[in-house]
């Protein structure tokens, strides 16, 4: 399948515990020398530097990218670890959200570069959730053309899904994700102990990717989301663990077989597209994963026109979502017409058309011959859920 997977206890001197750690390589087929190594478990961030240092020769230079909230939780720990390690290290630091998902982060952070004088030979340690993976990663990608870096992923929505298969990205003011590279790292760390400072609804948001993926790839996975939901909120409950570690294999999978979204990746848009409309014509009402739960019911409702998606396979959607306590339709105010137009800016939009990621059953998706996605007229996506707004 592409990444070897393996169980392991962490048990060398330097471990101030000992921890029960997954571990598998994603080896990706065109790209001989770009493995990534992937770690989820429990006190691995401690080990995180050690892993960095030993990626990193001699003198070279290296750079923690975070948001001011998490850099205040865990900032100076792993940058006290890298300097023990050995690793010459300075924080960059950003203001938190989406809303600075922008060009001029990016910006600030090429020069954080600079002026920490990283060479070719330098890395990047992007250590929060997706925005901060996607900004670091940009700049890993950009900074001398691209450096190494790796992602330490403090979110559930970055560790079910966007801390692996290197997509990195800033918002423009014509859409979201638009400015972007693929950068694989060369690690991923998700120490699950991090979740600890994760808000509840935050928390929550990013479990719609363990639903999306589960929906998509894995009948099995979404039976036992919906089998104890609230589970999946207990932050030291081995359900939590084993559903992200689930949803990073799978998504393992994919990339190894389909790193550029050719075809077979596009399925992980699932619930993306309409979501990352409402998301913008939401202007920040709905976190990212919350947009992304509306968009997996709307999506459903759409797959039950075009791919015989049974009607009673969204209710098991809707039930699941909101035992979540995430929601499943559209906030209040949303204007049908903006959103139209915002879906006809997604990067899959072409003359009035739009593509979706659907699935045909639970666990299913559809694909056709060589088709991951179904082209949807717009006027038509918006007749369907006209009448849910
Ligand atoms: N978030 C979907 C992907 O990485 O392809």
């Amino acid at each position: 399948v592409g990444f070897v997977a393996e169980e392991s206890a962490l048990t060398d001197g330097n471990c101030t515990r000992d921890s029960s750690v997954e571990k598998f390589e994603i080896v990706f087929p065109g790209l001989p020398h770009k493995h990534c190594f992937v770690q989820y478990g429990r006190g691995l961030f401690e080990r995180a530097a050690e892993f960095a240092s030993s990626l990193v020769s001699g003198r070279a230079r290296a750079v923690i990218v975070s948001d001011e909230t998490i850099a205040s939780y865990y900032g100076e720990r792993l940058l006290s670890n890298l300097n023990k390690c050995n690793l010459s290290t300075e924080l960059i630091i950003f203001p938190p959200g989406e809303s600075n998902k922008t060009w001029e982060t990016l910006g600030a952070v090429l020069r954080g570069l600079v002026e920490a004088k990283v060479g070719r030979d330098g890395f990047l340690i992007a250590l929060g959730g997706g925005v901060t993976g996607d900004i670091g990663g940009l700049a890993a990608a950009l900074h001398c053309r691209g450096i190494d870096w790796m992602q330490l992923p403090t979110t559930t929505l970055a560790m079910a899904d966007s801390a692996l298969g290197g997509k990195t990205a800033v918002n423009l003011a014509g859409g979201k994700n638009l400015a972007g590279a693929f950068h694989q790292p060369a690690a991923v760390f998700a120490d699950l102990d991090t979740l600890a400072t994760l808000p509840l609804r935050h928390f929550r948001a990013g479990l719609a990717e363990v639903v999306k993926t589960a929906v998509m790839l894995d009948g099995e996975l979404f039976s036992q989301l919906e089998s104890s939901p609230l589970e999946l909120l207990e932050q030291d409950n081995s359900r939590l663990e084993r559903a992200l570690l689930a949803c990073a294999r799978l998504k393992a999978g994919v990339v190894t077989r389909d790193e550029r979204e050719a075809g077979e990746r596009a399925l992980l848009n699932a619930g993306h597209t309409i979501g990352h409309a409402l998301e913008a014509a939401a202007s920040g009402l709905l976190l990212h994963g919350e947009a992304v739960a509306v968009g997996l019911v709307l999506e459903c409702r759409l797959a039950e026109w075009i791919t015989g998606f049974p009607p009673a396979g969204t209710q098991r959607m809707i039930n699941l979502l909101q035992a979540i306590g995430l929601p499943t339709i559209p906030p209040e105010g949303i204007d049908a017409g903006r959103l139209a137009g915002l879906l006809g800016l997604d990067k899959k939009a072409r003359r009035g058309m739009v593509r979706f990621a659907l699935p045909a059953d639970i666990g299913k998706p559809h694909v056709s011959g060589r088709e991951y996605t179904s082209p949807v007229e717009i006027d038509k996506v918006m007749s369907l859920l006209g009448r849910m707004f």
